[in-house]
């Protein structure tokens, strides 16, 4: 492997404007979309100088965080101005020409460093190039002695393919502490993704602070035993009866966003509705079918009790969604969807009034009413919802955004719902489900299941074919998702995530037509050695596994 490491660190040395070769001496994912590599170097010193032409706060952001890994690794930070000239500057200017708000150009020569874009999330995307550029000692959090801190000269133009660029971290099966996602989100934005998916609520644990209902979290936070081991026969069922759980404060997301919006990284919460609502039960069961008692969960899976739409409850859920809705600033709320059986609903005098009363055809309908009537009450506070594939059983208005991920149901679900209109964000099961196993099942800690390795995470193709122009944009982007059942800490989170979340960044970032599999597995070959200076536990079985066949493309 050092061998292989040398040999492209040589071939940065010759590669000349041609894409593949020289983004492969260049190892950056994701790839840029032109890249001319050029003889000679750029270096770093403490004299140099950050010039943003601006005092906008959003475009300290964008350079800050390359400024911390410098004032960590290399022992001292660049300082920022507004205005300056001259040799031994990294100088970023705003150009509304350039094709997307994520658009940057990077030009670096011998003397200084330009970068272009049309929004200071450009100039971010740019700084994590760069970050990519320097010796991968950048990364370290101690200083490293020694280091000449290079820059190759090279001439980028970058942009992304897609504008929804998604990672999802399922903290209601386990729960990660507040800096942890943070972490996960830093990472993210190294990748250049731009959208967290933060799935606050399930049947095992409720983990936001919602202040007019404070049982959500004093019961709905903890559970009394949680599933040891696989998921077995109930017979053979062994328990954990430690007391687990956890959950954020209003103020904890408010740090959480705060830190997002420095990376350039849009938060998504998702309220489960109607359904994976069992831990919300347990502290408020006046809001299910039966009224309960409940237990907040400690079994995964689907679960039979969900929210009853009686009046009572929607304005439970409304009052919920208002915090919600003024916690968070992005555009969208993740209002669930899935797995809602309707067992309790076809036994239930009020859910079968209801369906009477709304002249509704079966609990599918009701499951699109209860979904519309949340729609319509966000709508009232400026937010658009995104639901999981199933509301669009029973109808859905094409104002829904649709996350896919049942790819069992095939692609012609998801292709009417584009051609009625809705947009669509693709996580489907069988290329973006990271909770599955990435290698052999042997030689691996135990998982939910299913068989994903990174070549197929990079095989998928996220827009549908036969689409015209205008359907094509509705496609909104691919996410890979990060389910807990069987991650019980941080450290198996980012084993399971990554690298199969760099996958999915370039999946996102590049068409499938200029992705190549193996020239992907050199420059990620080279971003492991980034990762570990970082000292995060990935997963490194595609070495061993994936590498020799052909796969993918
Ligand atoms: C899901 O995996 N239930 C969305
Ligand atoms: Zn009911």
């Amino acid at each position: 492997m050092i061998k292989k490491i040398s040999l492209l660190g040589c071939a940065a040395l010759f590669a000349a404007n041609i894409n593949a070769q020289s983004s492969k001496a260049l190892n950056l994912i994701p790839l840029p979309e032109k890249c001319t590599l050029q003889a000679g170097e750029f270096t770093v010193n403490p004299q140099t100088k950050i010039v943003l032409g601006t005092s906008n706060a959003q475009m300290q952001y964008a350079v800050a965080r390359l400024n911390e890994q410098l004032k960590a690794a290399a022992g001292f930070e660049l300082a920022v101005v507004e205005r300056g000239a001259g040799s031994n500057t990294l100088t970023c200017t705003l150009n509304p020409n350039l094709k997307n708000d994520e658009a940057y150009k990077l030009s670096v020569k011998k003397s200084g460093v330009q970068v272009e874009a049309k929004t200071p999330r450009g100039v971010f995307y740019a700084m994590q190039t760069i970050r990519q550029l320097l010796p991968a000692q950048i990364e370290s959090r101690q200083q490293a002695i020694g280091v000449k801190w290079a820059i190759p000269c090279v001439e980028i133009e970058d942009a992304p393919r897609y504008s929804y660029r998604g990672l999802h971290l399922d903290v209601g099966r386990h729960f990660m502490s507040k800096s942890e996602v943070m972490q996960y989100i830093d990472l993210m934005a190294y990748h250049k993704m731009n959208t967290f998916h933060w799935h606050l609520t399930e049947d095992q644990g409720w983990r936001i602070e919602i202040k007019k209902y404070p049982k959500l979290t004093e019961v709905g936070a903890y559970r009394n035993r949680t599933l040891k081991g696989a998921y077995v026969a109930p017979e053979k069922r062994q328990w954990d009866n430690t007391r687990y759980g956890g959950f954020y404060t209003q103020d904890d997301v408010r740090e959480v966003l705060a830190y997002a919006k420095k990376r350039f990284v849009t938060v998504i919460p998702e309220i489960e509705l109607p359904g994976h609502a069992v831990a919300a039960l347990a502290a408020y069961p006046q809001y299910s079918c039966t009224g309960g008692p409940f237990e907040v969960e400690g079994l995964w899976g689907v679960h039979n009790d969900i929210f009853c739409p009686r009046e009572e409850t929607f304005t439970f859920l409304e009052n919920i969604l208002t915090e919600v809705a003024d916690l968070f600033p992005s555009e969208y709320i993740h209002i669930g969807g899935d797995e809602a059986p309707k067992l309790r609903w076809s036994r239930c005098h009020a859910c079968q009034e209801r369906i009477k009363k709304e002249g509704l055809k079966n609990e599918h309908e009701l499951q699109s009413y209860f979904i519309t009537r949340v729609e319509k009450f966000l709508a009232g506070k400026g937010k658009r919802i995104i639901g999981w594939d199933e509301i669009l059983e029973g109808g859905v208005t094409p104002s829904a955004t649709v996350m896919y991920w049942r790819t069992w149901e095939s692609d012609t679900a998801i292709v009417k719902a584009i051609r009625n209109g809705n947009n669509v964000i693709m996580t489907p099961n069988a290329y973006a489900y990271l909770d599955y196993y990435q290698a052999n099942p042997k030689t691996e800690p135990h998982t939910i299941g299913g068989y994903l390795p990174i070549w197929k995470v990079y095989s998928y193709e996220p827009t549908p074919a036969g689409l015209t122009q205008e359907e094509a944009k509705r496609v909104l982007g691919f996410q890979g998702n990060v389910w807990t059942e069987y991650m019980a800490d941080f450290e198996r989170v980012l084993y399971m995530a990554y690298p199969r979340a760099a996958a999915v960044a370039e999946v996102g970032w590049i068409p499938k037509g200029k992705r190549n599999y193996d020239n992907f597995q050199e420059r990620l070959i080279q971003l492991m050695t980034r990762y570990d200076v970082m000292g995060i536990h990935y997963n490194r079985s595609f070495l061993s596994e994936g590498r020799s066949e052909k796969k993918g493309d």
